[in-house]
């Protein structure tokens, strides 16, 4: 087992023995881009993890220092907890840190193996995995007592303070609390949350990687936040109760058509509808009825890539490729956008024709190797 292998050699490295803490990437059925305007969104987890083995540092650090360890590479780095860490990806660990002692935590200096086989820039949140498996050992090691939505917090605290991404709290709600076999239905404004059990073995969920990862995102992800809090701000003139996207009714927003830009227009369209398709969804399902996942997915996708405009040929291509392939019921591009993976829902028994005919055509088109993931 991966667990006992991580620990041997967290014992072997830092002559101590470490304990072990993991979080799963996610991937999210439907609800794109409406976590922030604290909408609906329906994420489930996958199998591939982020694990942390930590324990304290003996002896008396003047400052306190994080090692890592990362046990893919064999590497190890080092930072002080009062000097900003060099290289952009150790941020994420400096910031979970400073958040939790903006919070009022003490931590002192520790020793930390890392290992994750979740694909990076895929789309599937690598770095909430991150957040949230550090968040975890820190909580574990230190007895800080935080709740799991405090973790979740903490890991999107750290996307905004130390990573400039402005992102919802989707990513790192699905890793600390998604459970295999069910998706949960989150709302963003409440925070109130249920399973839905999705349990039939004749469907399989499958990923397609597009291969582009989203170098435009960070910018352009605020961007769209940017375009949604505008309407809010027009349509506060007339409806002062208004504080997101998520308490506009449709037929508002209609109505001041006129006094918003025409692009921030679209983008608020595209939430007010995708909030809608997640609800349409959730009801489906539990009744046992998965013949709207089709249509739902299809209007999803379509949305995200004219209305919303967070798509890219790739994933287009892929979404297109899906629907004239076997076995297909639904599929869209899935997260934040610009790049990373399609989510495909698909017949089980006609699961390798589908897989093949898809790579065929990726492969023709991008002359790249196709990428997918069986969850
Ligand atoms: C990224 C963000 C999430 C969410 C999705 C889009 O994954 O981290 O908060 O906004 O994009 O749905």
């Amino acid at each position: 087992m991966i667990e006992f292998r991580l620990l041997d050699q967290f014992e072997s490295h830092f002559r101590s023995k470490g304990r072990i803490f993991s979080s799963p990437g996610r991937i999210n059925v439907i609800g794109e881009h409406t976590d922030y305007n604290q909408g609906f969104v329906l994420p489930s987890i996958i199998k591939q993890k982020f694990y942390v083995v930590m324990a304290k540092r003996g002896g008396l650090d003047p400052f306190p220092i994080v090692r890592i360890l990362s046990s893919q590479s064999n590497e190890t780095v080092e930072f002080n907890l009062f000097t900003p860490p060099p290289k952009p990806w150790m941020k994420y660990f400096w910031g979970v840190i400073k958040e939790m002692m903006k919070r009022e935590r003490e931590i002192s200096s520790i020793d930390v193996l890392i290992y994750s086989d979740i694909p990076v820039g895929a789309g599937v949140s690598s770095s909430a995995a991150l957040c949230s498996a550090f968040g975890l050992a820190l909580n574990g090691i230190f007895n800080l007592g935080f709740s799991n939505l405090e973790l979740a917090k903490i890991g999107q605290d750290t996307e905004h303070n130390y990573i400039g991404v402005k992102c919802g709290l989707m990513d790192q709600f699905a890793s600390l609390f998604g459970k295999k076999g069910s998706f949960i239905k989150l709302d963003c404004q409440s925070l109130d949350f249920e399973y839905i059990p999705f349990d039939y073995p004749e469907i399989s969920i499958l990923l397609f990687n597009s291969r582009v990862k989203h170098n435009l995102a960070a910018s352009e992800y605020n961007l769209r936040r940017d375009s949604c809090e505008r309407v809010v701000d027009v349509l506060k003139f007339n409806y002062p109760n208004i504080q997101s996207l998520r308490d506009v009714l449709l037929i508002d927003l209609m109505n001041s058509q006129n006094f918003i830009d025409e692009i921030d227009f679209k983008r608020a369209l595209y939430v007010l509808e995708e909030n809608q398709r997640v609800l349409n969804l959730c009801e489906s399902l539990k009744n046992g009825d998965i013949s709207s996942l089709v249509t739902l997915l299809l209007a999803s996708h379509e949305g995200l890539s004219k209305q919303y405009e967070v798509s890219c040929s790739e994933l287009d291509y892929l979404v297109e490729s899906a629907y004239n392939s076997p076995g297909i019921i639904g599929a869209r591009m899935m997260g934040g956008g610009f790049g990373g993976c399609t989510i495909n829902f698909v017949k089980t028994d006609l699961k390798e024709q589908f897989v093949e005919k898809m790579c065929t055509q990726f492969e023709k088109k991008y002359l790249k190797t196709a990428i997918y993931y069986d969850i």
